[in-house]
């Protein structure tokens, strides 16, 4: 190359990559308010971002990635824990977590229940923008739990249903920060070691109030209706007997996802 080509390629260059970064800029200021819906900013999501503001919740923990790092990132919180659990947490986080165990504990803050479903509507907001899929995997946020979860993202297109559900159940579908496969190790709901079994001596039970007649059917039923019959136990419920499973997976979940589920449950005998 002569030193003339060279400085037409350096120029040559250097406006083209100029222009494509303007553009991009350009683009992607012209699609925020598409990308963060800023149709569903209501009046209750501002007021949660207060709450947030208030009472210093950035200063432990991040969203998107930003904030402090001492507690998890709450990105995608309410989809993996639901409303239920969430407002029982905020009110007492000492009834899920004990600093002796998870070496570490939330404050109670004394949110008042206004206040704890304004937050919480405040990171269902956030948790709906388009962030190009970040976080890449749940954040495993549960002291008791094995901590870290694998990555599984590959398993999710085996051709065996029960590899799939399983790589659900620890991965997209986040059902491993509330349940563990270890008998006796109970998270915020009950331990699903031996649950194939389980379901059985829970048709059996003259105290189950739902409407599945197998034990296939039992656990489809826990997955899409969690308060057909909720199981009752230190931590399952609100006071008021609603399920602190989330109740949107049949919303969330294809119904593909939720036979991958069924499948994997089933082979915890
Ligand atoms: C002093 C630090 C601190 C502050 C301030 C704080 N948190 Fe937390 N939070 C934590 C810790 C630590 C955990 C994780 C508990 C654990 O793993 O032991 C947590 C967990 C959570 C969780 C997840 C619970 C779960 O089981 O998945 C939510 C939701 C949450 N906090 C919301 C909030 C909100 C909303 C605020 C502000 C109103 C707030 N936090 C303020 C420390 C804090
Ligand atoms: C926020 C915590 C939470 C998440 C997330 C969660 N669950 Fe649950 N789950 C519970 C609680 C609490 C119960 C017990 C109360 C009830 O019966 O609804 C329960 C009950 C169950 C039961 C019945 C267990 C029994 O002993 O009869 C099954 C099966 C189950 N969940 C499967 C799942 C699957 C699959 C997922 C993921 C798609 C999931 N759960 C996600 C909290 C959770």
């Amino acid at each position: 190359m002569t030193k003339a080509t060279t400085r037409r390629f350096f120029f040559g260059g250097t406006i083209v990559f100029t222009a494509v970064f303007i553009a991009m800029t350009i683009h992607t200021h012209m699609t925020i308010a598409e990308r963060t819906h800023a149709d569903r900013l209501t009046e209750e999501v501002v007021r949660g971002l207060h709450v947030w503001g208030r009472y210093n919740c950035e200063n432990c923990h991040t969203l998107l990635g930003e904030g402090a790092y001492y507690a998890p990132d709450l990105t995608q919180i309410v989809a993996q824990r639901g409303r239920p659990y969430l407002t029982a947490f905020m009110a007492d986080p000492s009834k899920f977590y004990s600093e002796e165990r998870d070496g570490r504990l939330m404050p109670t803050l004394g949110l008042s229940d206004p206040e704890i479903q304004e937050v919480i509507s405040f990171l269902e907001w956030v948790g709906g923008i388009d962030t190009n899929g970040w976080p890449p995997r749940p954040i495993l946020v549960s002291g008791a739990a094995p901590r870290g979860m694998p990555y599984v993202e590959g398993s999710l297109t085996s051709d065996d249903a029960v590899t799939r559900g399983k790589a659900l159940f620890d991965g997209a579908a986040a059902c491993a920060t509330c349940h563990s496969r270890t008998q006796g190790l109970t998270q915020i709901g009950p331990t699903l070691a031996g649950i194939a079994t389980t379901a059985a001596d829970r048709l059996a039970d003259p105290a189950y109030r739902g409407a599945a007649k197998t034990a296939e059917e039992y656990l489809r039923e826990s997955i899409l209706k969690p308060n057909a019959h909720v199981v009752t136990g230190g931590t399952y419920a609100a006071p008021d007997g609603t399920s602190l499973m989330p109740s949107t997976y049949d919303r969330t979940l294809e119904p593909d996802a939720v036979d991958d589920l069924v499948a994997y449950l089933a082979t915890l005998q």
